[in-house]
């Protein structure tokens, strides 16, 4: 379980993220909604020790780990899968997925390897192709399967949907819900609210670098003035 309490992020003179709160648990996707700008891209970074937090707490499973770099993060379970996926091009995608590897020893990679081909079977199918190569779509799932070779508690999602064609968006919202059902907790941005609110258990809305609304993902949908009024139109279409 991760949870986030009293985030505060700051560009400078700018208090990008003021007292932010959240959780995530294990078998759950928390969804994090909020227009452009509302500061969700600054918390998921500062959570993984990838920007310098001014305060707050971040508890893994109990244990403070705010401050503590990506790298040593996910040795301890949490990984991030950051917005616009961030595979290596030039790489197969044999080789991007062993990129996600270096906390595990070589047979465990062997086997992790073996198991995100069954799940995934269009990456075994492509495992000798440059990942630039592949589709947004097919991107995606691999930079899922990267995630997943380091045997990860704990998921953090920048925005996953974005940039894929209108079709994939479902899928790729399945495959978010099928990682949370293996025991994973998911902590997810997506703008997509409509798709993401589909598969998502529990939501908290973001407005100007702050918590304005928790609740369930039923209750979220349900509540269509607050998705209106935090979202706009765009949200519901
Ligand atoms: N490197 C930076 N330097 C200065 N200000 C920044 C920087 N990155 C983001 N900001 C500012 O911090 C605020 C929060 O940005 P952030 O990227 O976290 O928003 P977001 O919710 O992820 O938005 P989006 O939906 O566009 O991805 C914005 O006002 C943004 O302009
Ligand atoms: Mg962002």
């Amino acid at each position: 379980m991760l949870e986030v309490n009293d985030l505060h992020v700051s560009y400078g003179a700018v208090n990008a993220v003021r007292g932010v709160s959240m959780s995530a648990s294990a078998g759950r996707i928390t969804l994090v909604l909020g227009s452009n700008g509302a500061g969700k891209t600054t918390s998921l970074r500062a959570i993984h020790g990838l920007l310098k937090a001014r305060s707050g707490s971040v508890k893994l499973d109990g244990k403070e780990i705010l401050g503590r770099s990506a790298h040593r993060q996910v040795r301890q379970g949490v990984v991030m899968v950051p917005e616009g996926r961030r595979i290596f091009p030039s790489l197969t995608v044999e080789e991007n997925l062993r990129m996600g590897a270096y906390t595990v020893s070589r047979p465990d990679a062997q086997r992790t390897v073996a198991g995100i081909y069954e799940k995934f079977p269009i990456l075994s199918e492509r495992r000798s192709m440059p990942g630039g190569l592949l589709s947004g779509g097919e991107q995606q799932m691999l930079a899922f399967g990267r995630a997943m070779m380091s045997q990860p508690k704990v998921v953090l999602l920048d925005e996953p949907s974005m940039g894929l064609a209108p079709g994939m968006v479902d899928r790729v919202m399945s495959r978010v819900r099928e990682m949370a059902d293996t025991g994973i907790a998911v902590l997810m941005v997506e703008q997509n609210a409509d798709a993401a609110l589909a598969v998502a258990d529990d939501v908290v809305l973001v407005q100007r670098g702050e918590v304005v609304w928790t609740g369930t993902a039923e209750n979220a949908q349900s509540d269509t003035a607050l998705v209106h009024a935090f979202l706009g139109e765009a949200a519901l279409a």
